[in-house]
């Protein structure tokens, strides 16, 4: 057959897809196609207009290399991500909620003990923070020898992987004691803009919109027999939490960054007086039975 029209055309494109052997491919692909070609009829698209999207994913795929991810970007500005993780992350009834990964995450970071410094090889000064909470089960059981992932913003905004000369900073891997607590030092976070020194950056501005993150700490948990949750936690009064470019607050992961004005208590946690307190439970709901986020691992970061 050929001589499509307007009309035609759809079908013959997705009817091209017969042969396809796995089901899943099959329909993603047919779903695509039609709704690719929906857009494209209900905008009536021009010529001009469509090599114009071209040039635009051309120059998102040129400004990927190992350290800077556009495409993932561009996911998490038009809500895509946020959609993919709401659809594949139903929290269960009082597990810590999800939300994006983000494209500043670094396999390999360091391991620390317990109530170690984060901060200390950063050379920006910042607010010094203490952050301790538990990590849960569902039903409130403390879980010893839990993971986390820590990472976050300095407290100029910049994260260490987007300055050349900075090692790894306010980043790091620890785990739960006996009684399911963690404990670090930090500083306090910094709303940033995501980069906007390309594409992404040049869409957003022709959609008249900021390119703002409120403050927030990135956290991986996990521990075995349990899914394992990637989030955040934001800090209460950012001016962003209501407008965040990539739409990945949730009112559940936000929490007050408390001044302590107390010279033994700063004393007993070998902090300066005064000092920033973040307590923060994660909780994780037990493996079985629930929906689980693809587990973040070492071939990630190699891929
Ligand atoms: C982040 O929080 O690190 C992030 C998330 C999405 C896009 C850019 C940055
Ligand atoms: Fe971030």
């Amino acid at each position: 057959m050929r001589e499509f029209s307007e009309e035609t055309l759809t079908e013959a494109v997705v009817g091209r897809l017969k042969d396809v052997q796995d089901a899943r491919f099959r329909q993603v692909m047919e779903s695509a196609i039609r709704h690719l070609h929906a857009f494209a009829r209900e905008v009536q698209l021009t010529e001009e207009e469509w090599f114009e999207g071209i040039r635009f994913l051309t120059a998102t795929g040129q400004k990927c290399d190992d350290r800077r991810q556009e495409f993932i970007l561009l996911s998490d500005v038009l809500g895509l991500s946020m959609m993919v993780v709401a659809l594949n992350s139903k929290a269960a009834r009082g597990a810590t909620e999800s939300t994006v990964l983000g494209p500043f995450f670094v396999q390999g970071a360091p391991a620390f003990e317990y109530g170690a410094d984060l901060s200390a090889t950063t050379g920006v000064p910042g607010e010094p923070t203490w952050v301790t909470g538990r990590v849960l089960s569902t039903d409130g059981k403390p879980i010893a020898g839990a993971s986390l992932e820590i990472w976050q913003s300095r407290a100029d905004g910049v994260y260490d992987v987007q300055d050349p000369g900075a090692g790894h900073e306010l980043r790091g891997r620890l785990r739960t004691n006996a009684e399911g607590r963690y404990a670090f030092r930090t500083h306090k976070p910094k709303y940033y803009p995501v980069p906007t020194d390309g594409p992404v950056g040049r869409l957003l501005d022709a959609m008249g919109r900021h390119p703002m993150r409120p403050a927030h700490m990135h956290a991986i948990v996990s521990a075995p027999g349990y899914q394992q949750v990637i989030t955040h936690v934001f800090a209460a009064g950012d001016p962003y939490l209501d407008s965040d470019v990539v739409f990945a607050v949730k009112d559940s992961l936000i929490a007050e960054y408390r001044r302590i004005d107390d010279e033994a208590e700063a004393k007993k946690l070998g902090m300066p007086s005064p000092f920033l307190l973040l307590e923060w439970d994660f909780r994780l709901a037990p493996e079985a039975g629930g929906k689980a986020r693809k587990a973040i691992s070492a071939k990630d970061a190699a891929a």
